[in-house]
């Protein structure tokens, strides 16, 4: 189950406005050309940005969430009417092909436990073509990125067509180990109302990814840093292979 800022309706139409900077997206816009993939599957694709901009250039593309708002946000985009999108987890996507698969935004921190990273992560290769590719991103979690997930460090207020002003700030809730739990709250200053959503990330090391990596069957072929980020992120680029889905 997706978290409540990216199922609430009130919440998922924050997401783009409070975040309006995805020079992320550069990196895998660039390895779509760098891998010559012509169709992507895009896993927790959430609002739809880049789905929408792979759309936009040609490509055959899915987007797959389980957050429904988040999704009804996306189908709202110009040209979202070129995408397929798809309401649930990788678990539950029909048979593909697809010659690229990517998690953005850190969307593979999501999975908790080792069993459902690896279910994840097997799903989606038995979606790729049998060469495809998987590309995903982690924070490094040497570089202890919740230390600034601090109201003071995360505040925003921002004036968004049709909500009005809002506030925006995050707190730290706990560090247990490699996993790290955090509350967002947002005020909507005309209304006088806050929603606040709390969420858990896990933080696994370099080998940790790998090795969940390996047990799904895929094949690491490299680790790689995200431009916009340098040393804070871990781009992994996996290849489905030929063997058998085990
Ligand atoms: C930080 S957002 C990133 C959204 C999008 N990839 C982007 O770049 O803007 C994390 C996304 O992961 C999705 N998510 C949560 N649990 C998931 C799961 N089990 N499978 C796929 N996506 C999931 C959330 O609904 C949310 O849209």
């Amino acid at each position: 189950m997706a978290d409540e800022i990216f199922t609430s309706p009130r919440l998922a139409v924050l997401y783009d406005a409070l975040d309006p900077d995805r020079d992320d997206l550069d990196a895998y816009l660039d390895m779509v050309g760098e891998f010559g993939a012509r169709s992507v599957l895009d896993v927790g694709c959430g609002t739809g940005t880049l789905a929408c901009l792979l759309a936009d250039r040609g490509l055959e593309v899915v987007g797959v969430d389980p957050a429904g708002a988040s999704l009804a946000v996306a189908r709202g985009k110009p040209g979202a009417e070129r995408v397929r999108w798809i309401h649930g987890t990788a678990e539950s996507l029909p048979v593909l092909s697809v010659e690229l698969a990517v998690m953005t935004a850190n969307v593979a921190q999501v999975f908790l436990t080792d069993e459902d990273f690896v279910s994840t992560l097997r799903a989606i290769r038995r979606a790729l073509a049998p060469h495809g590719l998987l590309v995903f991103e982690v924070r490094d979690p040497s570089r202890r990125a919740w230390l600034g997930w601090n109201r003071e460090e995360t505040f925003s207020s921002t004036s968004i067509d049709g909500v009005g002003d809002v506030e925006a700030w995050c707190d730290l809730l706990d560090v247990q180990g490699e996993l790290v739990s955090f509350r967002w709250t947002h005020h909507f200053t005309g209304r006088g109302e806050s929603a606040t959503s709390d969420s858990t990330l896990r933080f696994r090391s370099r080998e940790s990814v790998a090795a969940c990596v390996g047990t799904a069957g895929f094949a690491l072929q490299e680790v790689r840093g995200a431009p916009d980020r340098p040393g804070r992120e871990m781009v992994f680029i996996v290849s489905a292979g030929t063997g058998r889905v085990p």
